[in-house]
């Protein structure tokens, strides 16, 4: 059963949902976290949501083991096109993913305006889903949402390739010049990938154009669910009582190809340097092992 020690699952299609532990590592230093990006199989963005749904109850089987207390879906195509699914099939897990909180940021940042005009990049998947459009409309009717499918950024991301590539400003100015065109108040990275580019994004739009990643808000929203529950390491009475607030919480990645690339790009989306990844090939998602992996208290 899961105790305040217990780890926070975060998985993706590959490196983007780091940018949501990073958030949550500075919100939640003290937890343990448990990170799968699902590297084998990436991109989740051109998928269809019956694929995205299994590959992704796949991995919260593979981690159930671990006794998670709490999985954070990192993923935007896979929370717009699996969540209701995922949260259905594992009704006593505690699930949240990025495009909620995302949309919430985006109302935040347009502030008093009654209608104002929202633009989205993400996936394709996404985009098809009408997520975000729902989300920012319960929040405020009134808005326009602009979405734009951006499909090419996250193979460039995936890629290595950073903002001085000519290949990356290109791909950027022809999928912002609509946006612009469309005189957008406030920019959604629909895509936990997106934000490595965040700063070109920002160059481009100008100052009066905010630009919104769902991944803090997202930590928040975990930090306020576990503190609710009693869950947050640190602040429970167990915790106090024994001390293991002053620990800093750890992190153990798996990836389902090549460990070593993902362990040489994953600083540009976590700020740090990681441990190397545990390689989980994509055949023993099909077949569950009964033990899952080693827990992470214990050194691989
Ligand atoms: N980071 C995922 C998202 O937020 C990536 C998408 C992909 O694999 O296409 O949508």
């Amino acid at each position: 059963m899961a105790s305040y020690s217990s780890p926070i699952v975060v998985l993706d299609s590959g490196l983007g949902g780091l940018t949501v532990v990073r958030e949550l590592q500075t919100a939640l230093p003290d937890e343990d976290i448990a990170y799968f990006g699902d590297t084998a199989r990436l991109p989740y963005g051109s998928k269809t949501a019956a694929t995205v749904t299994r590959f992704v109850d796949q991995i919260i089987t593979f981690l159930l083991p671990l006794q998670p207390k709490h999985v954070v879906i990192a993923c935007n195509t896979a929370t717009a096109l699996a969540l209701p699914a995922l949260r259905a099939r594992f009704p006593m897990l505690p699930i949240s993913g990025v495009v909620e909180p995302g949309a919430k940021a985006a109302i935040v940042a347009a502030g008093a305006k009654h209608c104002p005009a929202i633009g989205v990049i993400a996936t394709d998947a996404t985009v098809r889903s009408k997520a975000y459009d729902r989300a920012i409309h319960r929040r405020r009717s009134l808005a326009t949402v602009w979405q734009l499918p951006t499909p090419i950024l996250v193979p460039l991301i995936e890629d290595g390739r950073t903002t001085s590539d000519p290949l990356v400003k290109l791909a950027l100015q022809q999928y912002l010049a609509p946006l612009v065109k469309h005189g957008i108040d406030v920019l959604v990275l629909g895509c936990t990938h997106y934000p490595v580019y965040r700063e070109l994004i920002e160059q481009m739009l100008g100052a009066s154009v905010p630009v919104i990643d769902s991944a803090r808000q997202c930590a928040q929203d975990v930090g306020s669910r576990l503190r609710n529950a009693g869950m947050l390491r640190g602040t429970s009475p167990a915790s106090v009582a024994d001390g293991s607030s002053a620990q800093r919480g750890s992190l153990r990645c798996y990836v389902t190809d090549d460990p070593q690339r993902f362990q040489r790009l994953a600083p540009r989306f976590l700020g740090v340097e990681i441990d190397a990844p545990v390689w989980v090939s994509p055949d023993e998602l099909y077949v569950q092992r009964p033990n899952g992996p080693v827990p992470l208290s214990v050194p691989a």
